[in-house]
């Protein structure tokens, strides 16, 4: 009996893609208060979330900008790809109604993540808009926050799987 060769089963489902955002200032981590962000580099945290995507059967999509306008447009892409979303809002948490209003239109799994813990810090970052149209939120371990936030996603995903690539 011959096995067949490879490829000459059914196609692969597509690899599900997850968008991980990063907002304002996130581009200095390594540099950028490394008392409270740790010295991982952003490039440090793309290569983990990389990593764990890998592990989960996801492929990751990592952006940044300190532009409100560009984030609510990656937003506004993954409601129209149903495309599941990791997003470190940064100082947008606290203030965006209008990254809340994109978010609230969402059609796949959306978590929350931050690196260093709000509600321990400055009274200004402990309430997040945010927080009410996401899933869920992961905060306060660093690198590994987007590590955790992936596997809820791979999670949500699976209960879900009306998200696509
Ligand atoms: C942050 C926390 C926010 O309060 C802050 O404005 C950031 C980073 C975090 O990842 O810990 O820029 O989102």
């Amino acid at each position: 009996m011959s096995l067949p060769a490879r490829g000459d089963g059914p196609p692969e489902p597509p690899v599900p893609t997850v968008l991980v955002l990063n907002g304002p200032n996130l581009s200095r981590l390594g540099s950028r208060e490394p008392d409270i962000y740790g010295t991982a580099t952003l490039a440090d945290v793309a290569a983990a979330c990389a990593g764990t995507g890998g592990q989960l059967g996801l492929a990751v999509d990592v952006r940044q900008t300190d532009d409100e306008a560009e984030l609510i447009g990656w937003v506004h892409e993954a409601a129209d790809r149903r495309l599941p979303i990791v997003l470190n809002p940064a100082a947008f948490t606290h203030y965006s109604y209008a990254l809340r209003d994109a978010l609230a239109m969402r059609t796949a799994p959306l978590v929350e993540v931050h690196l260093s813990n709000p509600a321990a810090r400055e009274s200004f970052r402990h309430n997040s808009v945010v927080a009410g149209v996401a899933d869920g939120t992961v905060a306060g371990f660093g690198l590994v926050s987007y590590e955790l936030a992936l596997r809820a996603v791979a999670v949500l995903a699976a209960r879900d799987p009306g998200a696509t690539t």
